[in-house]
C-alpha cells in the first residue's frame, strides 16, 4: 500500500533539519571564520552563509525524500563551508579572475586551516563545482551537495530562501 506522509509529519522533518544545520553552524562559528560569511552576497539577496545553510537543507531533504541514508553531519558542515572561500565575488577588487574553477580550492584551504575536516567533507568542498572541475565527487553526500548547490543557485536568484539568518 502507498504510503502518504502527513502534514504534520512533513512539518517535523524539516523542522528537525532546520535544527540541525543550525546546531552545526553553532559549533562552526566557534571556532572559525564562517560568521564573515554571512558579510557576503552570493545570489539575489542571499548572504554565502544563507546559501550554504539552503544547500545543507535541500541535501537532507533530497536524501529523506529519497529514502537514502547519509551522514547528516558530514553533510551539513561540508555544505556550510562548501563556498568558504571569504570574499566578495561581486567586488572585481577582491574577486579571483577564476573565481568559478578556483574557489573550491580556496574554500578548502580556508576550511583546513579553521577546522578539523574529514575526508568526506574534503570531498564535499572540492568538487562541489563539478562538471565545471575536472574530478567528480567521490561520496554520495558530495554528489549531493553538487546538485543541491546547483538548484539553490537557481532557486535563490528567483528569491527562494530556506533557511534565514
Ligand atoms: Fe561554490
Ligand atoms: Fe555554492
Amino acid at each position: 500500500m502507498k504510503q502518504t506522509m502527513t502534514r504534520s509529519a512533513r512539518c517535523d522533518i524539516r523542522t528537525e533539519v532546520r535544527k540541525a544545520i543550525c546546531r552545526q553552524a553553532k559549533k562552526l562559528e566557534q571556532s572559525g571564520r564562517i560568521d564573515i560569511t554571512k558579510t557576503f552576497s552570493q545570489h539575489g539577496d542571499c548572504s554565502v552563509f544563507e546559501h550554504c545553510a539552503n544547500v545543507a537543507y535541500v541535501s537532507c531533504m533530497l536524501f529523506r525524500q529519497m529514502g537514502i541514508e547519509a551522514d547528516w553531519d558530514e553533510l551539513i558542515r561540508g555544505s556550510l563551508l562548501h563556498d568558504y572561500f571569504l570574499y566578495d565575488w561581486h567586488n572585481r577588487k577582491t574577486c579571483h579572475p577564476a573565481h568559478a574553477v578556483y574557489h573550491p580550492t580556496l574554500a578548502l584551504h580556508n576550511a583546513k586551516r579553521d577546522y578539523q575536516l574529514t575526508v568526506k567533507e574534503e570531498d564535499i568542498i572540492l568538487h562541489h563545482m563539478f562538471p565545471l572541475t575536472v574530478l567528480p565527487p567521490k561520496s554520495k553526500e558530495a554528489w549531493m551537495v553538487c546538485l543541491a548547490d546547483k538548484l539553490c543557485a537557481m532557486t535563490e536568484t528567483f528569491g527562494k530562501v530556506w533557511v534565514r539568518k
